[in-house]
């Protein structure tokens, strides 16, 4: 028997190419779709010098309903998709909400309607803790309400699963949804990891970028939280965990093993580390000394979130494994690569 084939869309995108990765090295084919909004093309070569194959790709935006059903119909042996092409900018949705919109709930549709035309029945989203909001309670499990959204990005998220949850009710469709806390880090090769376009949102391209000389200076967003040093806590992930778990729930689909036609996930590492213990540990995994301050809150952060990792670990038999040395000292090298193979 041949290879089954995957489509991954976003599949250049920073989580997205990881998993391709890792799903060509447990023996999956491998097709992209991404509009290359937010990566870059030679994304691609590097996933082949990773994994010595080349995946296939097409470039087109999935939001554009005859395009897609078009391509769908030219893939008919498509076994199942995984689906991380969006938009995820936080403070972005709020000044461009319809874009949000648009652009996340419209490839959703029309990548289920013509994964119905096809009769393809598994799908894997991409879905954040953001829709989780400020829980009442730490560690959040899967069950814990889905609070009214701070942003339309979470609100999109929150869409997309009822979207997925009163399909896969209509007809065949099997859906997991992965709930990612916040994934850094980069594979061990540094040939593929988060390539930010212009100023990074995020903490962890921010230091690294900050380090290595780009920006002057990090700002911390506010000291006045509720917590052990005052600044906000997370759970952070690292990527190559996160992909693994991709793999993990493509073949419980795939395998018929879900138990419910709708599965939700969390997938972090159940530890939460605030913003200056980050600081601490990218100076001790690279050695370097970080410039930072301490500035007003970001509008729209809650103040702590970490995962209860329990169900995933039983359910999918999956335990992100990688330590907060690992992802910072992966994100360094990334970074330090990203800088050697800059025109001079
Ligand atoms: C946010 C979203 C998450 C989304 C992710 C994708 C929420 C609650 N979270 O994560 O769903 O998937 O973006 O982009 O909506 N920080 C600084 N200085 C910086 C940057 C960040 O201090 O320059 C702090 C933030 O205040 C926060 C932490 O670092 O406390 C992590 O921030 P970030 O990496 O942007 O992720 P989230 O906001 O947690």
């Amino acid at each position: 028997m041949g290879k089954k084939k995957i489509l991954v869309t976003g599949g250049t995108g920073f989580i997205g190419s990881h998993t391709v990765v890792e799903l060509q090295q447990n023996g999956y084919e491998v097709i992209i779709v991404d509009n290359l909004s937010n990566s870059s093309i030679e994304v691609l070569d590097n996933i082949a010098k990773i994994s010595g194959i080349m995946p296939a790709f097409e470039k087109f935006d999935l939001s554009d309903q005859i395009l897609t059903s078009a391509f769908m119909k030219r893939h008919s042996d498509i076994s199942g998709v995984i689906h991380f092409a969006a938009f995820k900018a936080v403070g972005e949705s709020m000044e461009k909400p319809l874009d949000y919109y648009r652009n996340n709930l419209m490839s959703l549709i029309n990548l289920l309607e013509g994964m119905k035309v096809n009769k393809i029945t598994s799908i894997v989203f991409s879905s954040s803790c953001t829709v989780y909001g400020q829980p009442d309670v730490l560690p959040v499990t899967e069950k814990a309400p889905i609070k009214e959204a701070w942003s339309p990005y979470g609100n999109t998220k929150q869409m997309c699963e009822e979207i997925l949850r009163f399909s896969t009710m209509a007809n065949t469709l099997k859906a997991i949804a992965l709930r990612y806390f916040n994934p850094i880090g980069a594979h061990d090769s540094a040939l593929i990891g988060e390539l930010p376009i212009g100023t990074p949102n995020n903490l962890v391209p921010f230091i690294t970028q900050t380090a290595i000389g780009k920006r002057e200076c990090l700002s911390v967003f506010g000291n006045d939280y509720n917590t052990p040093d005052g600044t906000a806590v997370r759970d952070y992930i690292h990527v190559v965990d996160l992909a693994k778990a991709h793999v993990i729930a493509v073949e419980r689909m795939l395998n018929g093993k879900c138990k419910l036609d709708l599965e939700i996930f969390n997938l972090g590492t159940g530890i939460g580390y605030s913003v200056l213990d980050m600081i601490n540990a990218f100076e001790e995994a690279s050695g370097e000394k970080l410039n930072y301050r301490i500035v007003p809150r970001r509008p729209g952060d809650i103040e702590m979130v970490w995962a209860d990792t329990r169900f995933a670990n039983s359910e999918l038999g999956w335990k992100a494994e990688k330590n907060i040395n690992e992802m910072m000292l992966s994100a360094w090298n990334w970074e330090k690569a990203l800088f050697s193979r800059q025109p001079k």
